[in-house]
C-alpha cells in the first residue's frame, strides 16, 4: 500500500520485490542531479541501480528508492537531507558527491541516528574529527587518493611542483594530501592557486603563474565540467610538454575523458579504480554496466556499485531499521572491481589500493594505462573517536 502511494506521487521506485510481505528497506538517494556534478551523480545513481539488479535477490528484503537533487549546493542539501529523513522516514541513505555537502549534512545525519552510505564525496573530516557511526565511506578519502602521489612524484625525479584546486574543502584537502607528503620526500611546492568553485571558466591567468614559477610539473584536483575545461585549457596554453600534468585521477575520469579529447593524452593521475582492473569483479561489473547504459563505468559509478552492494550485505545480515543498518554497514567486506574492500572499524573509511594511470590513446578512444599499484593502507585516524551506535 505504502509502494503503491509513493508510486503515485512518483516519489519512490521499487527495485526489488521480496519475498515476504514485509516492507521494502527505504533508501534515500542524495546525489547532485543538476549543477557541475550532475554526470556524477547520474553515475553513481546508474551503479547503484547495476548492483540491486545483480545482487538485490540475495538481500531478503526489496528496496524504494526516493532520490533528491542535491544541487551540489550545501544549503539546498541539508533541506533535501532533512527531508528525506523527517517526511520521507528513511532507514538510509546514500549518494553525496561533494565535500562541502557531506560538511553539511553530517550533523543532522548523525543526530537523527540515520545511516549514510557515502558513495562519493572525499572530505576527510567525515572519517576523522566528525566521524560518526551513522557514516559509512565506500568511496575514498581525500587524502587517501593523493597522499601516495607525493612520494611516486618524488620517485620519478619530480622536485618542484605548482598546484591548483578549486577552493572548498576538496580542493583543499587533496592538494594538502600530496603536498604532505611530497615535501616530506624532499620536494618542494613553488607556488600554489585555489581557484572560485563552479565560478571559474578562465584559468588562463593561473597558467600564467604556473608556467613562470620554475615548476618542473603540476598537480591538480579537478572533476567534472571544471576537469574538461581545464585539461583543454591546459592544452591550448601550450603548457603540457614542458611542464607535465599530474592529478587525482578525477581529472581524466572515463566519464568525460572523451569530452577532453586528445588534450587528455598523456596526464597522469592516481585513483582508486580504472575501469581496466584485470581481475573478475570487475570484468563482471564492466559487463553489466555497459549493457545497461552503453558506456564504461567510471570511479564515480562503482562507488554506486559498492555502496548497493554493501547495502545488500547488511541487509542480508538481517539489518532492516536505521541502527542495525549502520552498524552493519560498517562491517562489510567483499571481493569487488577495486579488489578487496574493507571499512576501517576506527573511522569507517574504506580501505583500498590506489592506482597511478596514464591517459593514453587506445583501440576504442582514450583509455587508462596502469603505471603502479600503490598498496592499500588505512587512513590516519585524524581524530575520530568513535562512538557506539545508540538508537
Ligand atoms: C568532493 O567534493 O569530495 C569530490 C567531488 C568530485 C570528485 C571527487 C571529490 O570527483
Amino acid at each position: 500500500m505504502k509502494r503503491a502511494i509513493l508510486a503515485a506521487l512518483g516519489l519512490a521506485t521499487s527495485l526489488a520485490v521480496p519475498a515476504a510481505a514485509e516492507e521494502n528497506i527505504k533508501v534515500g538517494l542524495l546525489l547532485p542531479f543538476s549543477g557541475v556534478y550532475a554526470a556524477l551523480g547520474n553515475d553513481i545513481e546508474a551503479g547503484f541501480s547495476v548492483a540491486l539488479e545483480q545482487f538485490g535477490s540475495e538481500a531478503g528484503t526489496g528496496f524504494d528508492i526516493v532520490r533528491e537533487d542535491t544541487e551540489v549546493k550545501p544549503p539546498v542539501a541539508l533541506g533535501k537531507a532533512k527531508k528525506l529523513i523527517l517526511q520521507d522516514k528513511v532507514d538510509v541513505m546514500a549518494g553525496v558527491v561533494s565535500s562541502g555537502v557531506l560538511g553539511a549534512v553530517r550533523d543532522m545525519v548523525h543526530g537523527a541516528g540515520v545511516p549514510l552510505i557515502v558513495a562519493n564525496a572525499g572530505n576527510d573530516e567525515a572519517t576523522g574529527t566528525s566521524c560518526s557511526p551513522y557514516i559509512t565511506r565506500m568511496s575514498f578519502s581525500n587524502g587517501q587518493v593523493n597522499r601516495p602521489m607525493g612520494q611516486w612524484m618524488y620517485d620519478q625525479g619530480i622536485r618542484k611542483v605548482y598546484t591548483l584546486a578549486p577552493d572548498y574543502a576538496a580542493g583543499r584537502q587533496m592538494i594538502g594530501g600530496f603536498a604532505g607528503t611530497f615535501t616530506a620526500a624532499g620536494g618542494e611546492i613553488v607556488g600554489q592557486d585555489f581557484t572560485p568553485f563552479q565560478k571559474t571558466q578562465d584559468f588562463g591567468p593561473y597558467l600564467a603563474q604556473a608556467k613562470a614559477s620554475g615548476a618542473d610539473a603540476v598537480y591538480v584536483f579537478y572533476a567534472g565540467g571544471e576537469a574538461i575545461s581545464f585539461v583543454k585549457q591546459y592544452d591550448s596554453f601550450g603548457l603540457k610538454a614542458d611542464l607535465p600534468l599530474y592529478g587525482s585521477g578525477f581529472l581524466t575520469s572515463p566519464l568525460y575523458v572523451n569530452a577532453e579529447g586528445p588534450a587528455a593524452e598523456g596526464v597522469i593521475t592516481a585513483l582508486h579504480y580504472v575501469p581496466t582492473l584485470d581481475n573478475a569483479a570487475n570484468a563482471a561489473f564492466v559487463a553489466a554496466f555497459e549493457a545497461k547504459t552503453g558506456r564504461l563505468p567510471s570511479e564515480f559509478a562503482v562507488h554506486g556499485y559498492d555502496a548497493a552492494r554493501a547495502l545488500v550485505e547488511a541487509a542480508k545480515a538481517g539489518a532492516r531499521d536505521r541502527a542495525s543498518l549502520a552498524d552493519a554497514l560498517r562491517q562489510v567486506s567483499f571481493d569487488g572491481p577495486r579488489g578487496k574492500l574493507s571499512i576501517d572499524s576506527a573511522t569507517n573509511n574504506i580501505v583500498q589500493p590506489v592506482y597511478v594511470y596514464e591517459t593514453v590513446a587506445g583501440e576504442g578512444g582514450l583509455t587508462q594505462k596502469v603505471l603502479a599499484e600503490l598498496p592499500a593502507e588505512a587512513d590516519p585516524a585524524n581524530g575520530c573517536e568513535m562512538a557506539p551506535v545508540s538508537n
